[in-house]
């Protein structure tokens, strides 16, 4: 009898793909018992594909200029992840806002991660406004996604600590280490069937997360 099938996740990309590398990394040390299906990007030139290609994981491009609509180009995504019967979708570093047209079809399985401790800095630019507020802390959450930008159910957290002199690229480069280790957990979650949305609650183990996510740190 052949072993069982790994669930099949779908990584979804825009830029450099470091999260997709550490996906890559975990997938392959076994710690995420998981099989990466697919990386898709709406940026043909992301560097990201450049690491899956290398991984030998399938990798397509669908640039959202081409599509009238934040619809279309939604639709045009869940007929790849459809059709590679993804059972996780992996937000990772993936600059399109998304529509209920894809959303819907994968509520509760459908991942992003955020670099701040939401629900502070949802959007753009999250480091330099850490700084301006003059924070201690800054950080990464991993969220369900839901229709709120942003805003889904909060799994995990990482904090890191703001040093003096710290600009936004070195408080992101401190901020995404974390990312890559928080991410690949929540997935393991997933995929272990310890993690679930329920309703606008993100349960582990049948316990509700707290509104911030575990804490990881
Ligand atoms: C990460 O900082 C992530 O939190 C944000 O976009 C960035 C993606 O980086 N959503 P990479 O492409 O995974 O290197």
């Amino acid at each position: 009898m052949s072993a069982p099938e790994r669930p099949r996740l779908a990584v979804l990309i825009s830029g450099r793909g470091t999260n997709l590398q550490a996906f890559i990394d975990a997938c392959n040390d076994g710690t995420l018992p998981a099989h990466i299906s697919l990386v898709l990007s709406n940026n043909p030139d992301a560097a990201g594909l450049q690491r899956a290609e290398q991984a030998g994981i399938t990798a397509r491009s669908i640039n959202h200029r081409e599509f009238d609509s934040r619809e279309a180009f939604d639709e045009a995504l869940v007929q790849e992840l459809r059709a590679h019967c993804v059972d996780l979708v992996i937000l990772a570093g993936f600059m399109r806002i998304l529509t209920p047209v894809l959303i819907e079809p994968f509520l509760g399985r459908l991942l992003n991660i955020h670099p701040s401790l939401l629900p502070n800095y949802p959007g753009l630019n999250t480091h330099q406004r850490a700084l301006d507020a003059g924070d201690a802390e800054a950080g990464a959450t991993v969220h369900f996604v839901t229709e709120e930008l942003d805003g889904g159910p909060p799994v995990i957290q990482a904090r890191v600590p703001i040093r003096p002199g710290d600009t936004a690229d070195s408080l992101a480069s401190r901020v995404a280490e974390q990312e890559h280790v928080i991410y690949p957990i929540a997935a393991r979650w997933f995929v272990q069937g310890r993690l679930s949305l329920s309703g606008q609650q993100a349960m582990l183990d049948g316990n509700p997360i707290p509104a911030t996510g575990i804490d990881h740190t």
